[in-house]
């Protein structure tokens, strides 16, 4: 049976736990495994494929919406303009909500099935609200958004589309975040946000693709855009279980990426600090990675840390001329937060030492448009409340 376990002080406790974080450390738990081998079975689809490597009992084929399986498209183009070595998008804006957090939230669905919560919510203003709200209404789940008070209806919308349940919250965006778990133990909601052990999961699939898609082989390098630290952390933890397994013999040096106006994870690395500072201010065009107070941000540096890879930020302009080059030399039309990949590449070949046979992977995770013209007509019920008034209104939406 798995566990949750803090892999700060090795505590581990039930997986089913609603508030899932270290009593000690504060920190999130992750997913731990007995050891027994285990494999990947090819001839099945979707997370079958991978169940030996999921923390699932079972798997209801029924809940997906048809996540995964993404193009590793291979960017010749800039490869040879800046004689760097070979280099691969793996290409998430493909999945259903456009994004790689349906990989997470396909995971968290079926762990929520199974836990038997009437519920599901989480904090998001962006990518993850549009996700979990589309796995929650496949799963026929009421599900709560909690937003910060500033989103703007323009956002809103393609998240709308699905009709759940908006409740915009004045107050602090991380406070929000821890008081959504006290919530949802109260009310048996199962808030999966950016650090779920089992969103974190469904992280690893994009891993093992990536395994399979270079013949079963682990690519040299993999450069991850980076903001609650949660698909760093998943993807990591893919290549170390391959490894553990045998089925790999060279762990790839992850590049985690930040936006300079937000960049709490990579300061701490650049300081050699052990823990993330908040920052008070966030100001960058990559909205979608702007997390002033990362909570998967101290797991991430001490996974970096141990696995010799790197953190670093990159530029508003860098990020914005990373993005036109995508698409403009090989057709990929990302957000601000994926071009910053491949801004971080093209700032590092003097300094990383590229071999000419290494393979680089960049990890587009989310999609340039994500409300798309059609949708303004729609006039979402919003709820608004205070971070003090929030469990009242939560009582009355419950009704
Ligand atoms: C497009 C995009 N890229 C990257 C990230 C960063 O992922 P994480 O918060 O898991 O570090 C996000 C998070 O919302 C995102 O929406
Ligand atoms: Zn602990």
């Amino acid at each position: 049976m798995e566990k949750l376990e803090c892999i700060f002080c090795q505590e581990t406790y039930s997986p089913d736990l609603m508030f899932p974080f270290c009593p000690e450390c504060k920190e999130p738990l992750l997913i731990s495994y007995p050891s027994r081998k285990r494999e990947l079975f090819l001839e099945k689809d979707g997370l079958e494929r991978y169940s030996d490597f999921l923390p699932l009992k079972e798997i209801n084929k029924n809940l997906g919406l048809g996540e995964g399986n993404t193009p590793l498209l291979s960017l010749d183009r800039i490869q040879k303009k800046f004689t760097l070595p070979f280099i691969w998008a793996k290409d998430e804006t493909t999945n259903p909500t456009h994004s790689f957090k349906d990989r997470g939230s396909a995971v968290a669905i079926q762990k929520a099935a199974t836990m038997g919560v009437g519920s599901i919510g989480t904090v998001s203003t962006g990518n993850m609200a549009a996700s979990t709200a589309a796995y929650g209404d496949r799963a026929g789940l009421k599900t709560y958004i909690f937003l910060k008070e500033d989103t703007s209806q323009e956002k809103l919308l393609s998240t709308a589309l699905f009709n759940p349940i908006l409740v915009k919250v004045k107050g602090d965006y991380g406070a929000l975040f821890r008081k959504s778990y006290s919530l949802g133990q109260k009310l048996r909601i199962y808030f999966m946000n950016s650090v779920d052990p089992f969103r974190i999961e469904g992280y690893k699939v994009t891993g093992y693709e990536i395994f399979q898609q270079l013949n079963r082989q682990a690519p040299q390098y993999i450069f991850v855009p980076l903001s609650s630290g949660g698909h760093l952390i998943g993807l990591m933890r893919a290549f170390l279980e391959l490894k553990q397994e045998g089925l790999i013999h060279n762990y790839p040096t992850f590049v985690g990426i930040q936006a300079k106006g937000c960049s709490p994870i990579a300061r701490a690395f650049i300081q050699g600090n052990v823990k993330v500072e908040r920052m008070i201010k966030a100001r960058t065009i990559a909205q979608a990675i702007s997390n002033p107070d990362p909570p998967g941000g101290n797991i991430a540096l001490k996974m970096i840390r141990e696995n010799k890879g790197m953190i670093m930020d990159v530029s508003d302009k860098e990020i914005l001329a990373a993005q036109e080059m995508l698409a403009e030399e090989e057709g990929l039309f990302c957000q601000p937060a994926s071009a910053t990949a491949l801004a971080a590449l093209l700032k590092l070949p003097e300094k990383m030492q590229f071999e000419g046979h290494d393979k680089i992977v960049l990890i587009i995770t989310g999609k340039a448009i994500k409300s798309t013209p059609g949708l303004e007509s729609l006039k979402p019920d919003i709820h608004q409340t205070s971070l003090s008034g929030l469990e009242k209104t939560m009582n009355s939406l419950l009704i």
